[in-house]
């Protein structure tokens, strides 16, 4: 258990101060950068620094349901998804540079938040705590397709690695549903969304 503490706590330490690894060439790498004015720079910025922040949030979860599942099958099927998460941690991070703009100032609170929320979900069982996964990568894909309206129409280094990350996040929500997420109470859902408003609100500017 003291082992489980200690390995979890460097998890999270590296996740909020360390930079992440990517295995997958960052997409849209190696298309050119756009010309871009110093407004759409910082709109791009402020947009990926929300992503890198549901990022943070995303590692929270995954390791909080890995610490916390019984099922080694379970586990083993949702160490993919954990590492493509990791990999979106670092583009968004690597984009996040290259705009000029800098990551969130809370994201030792947002993950610290995530891992207690993803705790408490394990709690109901892995059903449940399925079901949560689920349902959070499914408004997570949806956010990311809000971005795309919002994100200047030629900055298409930022818009790749959406695209990309918009794509893992369906193919998540489904490995969740396979391995027996339920469907969460709407009520459940709502909170959900409204709590992920905050974040993705406050993160927009701090
Ligand atoms: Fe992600
Ligand atoms: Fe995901």
């Amino acid at each position: 258990m003291l082992d489980q503490l200690i390995i979890g706590f460097d998890k999270a330490l590296r996740t909020v101060f360390a930079p992440a690894g990517t295995v997958r060439p960052v997409p849209g790498g190696d298309l050119p950068e756009a010309e871009l004015s110093d407004e759409e720079k910082r709109r791009a910025a402020s947009l990926m620094r929300v992503n890198h922040c549901g990022e943070i949030c995303a590692q929270a979860l995954y390791q909080g349901q890995a610490m916390m599942s019984r099922d080694e099958g379970i586990k083993r099927a949702l160490e993919g998804a954990a590492q493509e998460e990791t990999e979106h941690l670092a583009w968004t991070e690597r984009r996040i540079a290259e705009l000029g703009g800098r990551k969130s100032l809370l994201n030792p609170l947002w993950y610290g938040g995530s891992l207690a929320i993803g705790m408490l979900a394990a709690k109901f069982g892995d059903g449940v705590n399925l079901g949560f996964l689920a349902e959070t990568e499914r408004q997570v894909e949806a956010h990311l397709k809000s971005h795309l309206d919002r994100l200047p129409e030629h900055d298409l280094r930022t818009r790749e690695i959406v695209v990309q990350m918009k794509v893992d996040e369906a193919a998540h929500a489904d490995t969740a549903l396979r391995l027996g997420a339920v469907e969460l109470p709407g009520v459940v859902k709502a909170a959900m969304k409204a709590s992920s408003r905050v974040m993705t609100g406050v993160a927009y500017w701090v």
